[in-house]
């Protein structure tokens, strides 16, 4: 492949020897789980997001069932979710037995569309689970208003967003629960599975705590059933050395960012949208195409990667043909599905690969502006 739609390399070069040492140390004291790697790692991620408690967890799927179960979410409960996201965010939700309700997103900033949420609330919504999707946060003020006046939780699936802001306020710090993933390609991934679960609840925090571990303080007494979800001390180590690099990595995307858009992709594609107030990371640099097959061909000649995310949208995905959506329920998401394409972005992308990019489009492509 010429040009690598992600190649991230690149960001963990500079620290091998560090990251090594780390996980040399972690070996050598043979404390494996719930040591002071993840002890630390939770100080330090609560600091460094503006929030009371941070607790590690297995992955982000379980960050997002652990945050569900904590607030004693289950069956007979409806949670307002997009349906444009990845399968975990409505996929927690049925693991808990409650059901997923879907929202339709907002054309310009595909996160969830504050009016459509309100649509959706019905006697039996406990929750809204809003989506900081590619990078972006959602809308935060509008859904918390919402949340409000029908007296809901609102959670936050940060799993794409650590690092991005609304308003100055961290994804992760502005709902009642929030959520995140260390799959390796996040901005903030490790070198395996991990997760976290955020909030200034203390006594939601604890809940998280003994619901990661069996359902136990102790490991004696039991009062809940729990799981057995804990983010391990060798990867907390490594997120550990990566924690402080990740600000200028997401300056780097930022950049790469404006990049695009001074070579004037704007011409062959509609350029991801800023909401106000919003600080967005680009986790995944996201266009819209007027025709994703010309573009997409145009992009493979070149041997430039590219993916789409999210072709099928998950109220139409047979999972949930229970739940009774039909083609066209949710237009802007759909279309979304339709229209959208993820172009390469990582810290260290080479100019010179987003001008072959943009070349690639200028050869092939009538500008649609
Ligand atoms: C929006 C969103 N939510 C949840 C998850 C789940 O995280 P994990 O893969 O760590 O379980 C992911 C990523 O994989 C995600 O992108």
């Amino acid at each position: 492949m010429g040009v690598p739609l992600m190649d991230l390399r690149g960001q963990w070069e500079p620290l091998h020897d560090r990251i090594s040492s780390a996980v040399d140390e972690v070996i050598r004291s043979g404390v494996f789980i719930l040591g002071p790697n993840v002890k630390a790692f939770e100080v330090e991620t609560a600091a460094d997001l503006g929030v009371a408690h941070a607790v590690g967890v297995a992955n982000g799927t379980d960050a997002l069932i652990l945050a569900l179960r904590a607030y004693d979410i289950g069956a007979g409960d409806e949670v307002i979710c997009p349906a444009y996201t990845f399968f975990s965010t409505p996929e927690s939700i049925g693991a808990v037995g409650a059901t997923p309700v879907f929202a339709d997103i907002d054309a310009g900033t595909f996160q969830l569309d504050p009016a459509a949420v309100e649509a959706a609330v019905t006697e039996r919504t406990r929750a809204i689970m809003a989506v900081h999707l590619f990078g972006h946060p959602a809308p935060m003020a509008e859904l918390r208003a919402i949340a409000d006046r029908h007296d809901l939780i609102l959670i936050e699936d940060a799993a794409q967003s650590y690092g991005a802001s609304l308003n100055g306020v961290r994804c992760g710090a502005i709902g009642d629960i929030a959520t995140f993933s260390f799959f390796p390609t996040k901005n903030l991934g490790g070198f395996g599975d991990g997760g976290l679960v955020t909030t200034n609840n203390t006594e939601i925090a604890e809940r998280i705590r003994e619901l990661r571990f069996h359902g136990s303080k102790d490991k004696r007494t039991f009062t809940q059933i729990g799981m057995n979800s804990r983010l391990d001390e060798l990867q907390a180590a490594i997120l550990r050395v990566l924690l402080p690099e990740l600000a200028g990595w997401n300056d780097l995307r930022q950049a790469a960012a404006a990049r695009y858009a001074e070579l004037g992709l704007d011409r062959f594609v509609e350029l991801p949208g800023t909401a106000p107030g919003a600080d967005p990371i680009y986790h995944l640099y996201v266009a819209r195409c007027q025709d994703r097959g010309a573009v997409q061909a145009a992009l493979k000649a070149a041997e430039v990667g590219n993916v789409v995310y999210y072709d099928t949208p998950h109220h139409l995905q047979p999972v949930f043909a229970d739940l009774g959506y039909a083609v066209g329920s949710l237009p802007e998401t759909e279309r979304a599905s339709r229209e959208c394409l993820a172009l390469p972005m990582y810290p260290t992308l080479p100019p010179a690969d987003q001008a072959t990019l943009v070349g690639a489009l200028e050869a092939a492509l009538v500008p649609i502006a």
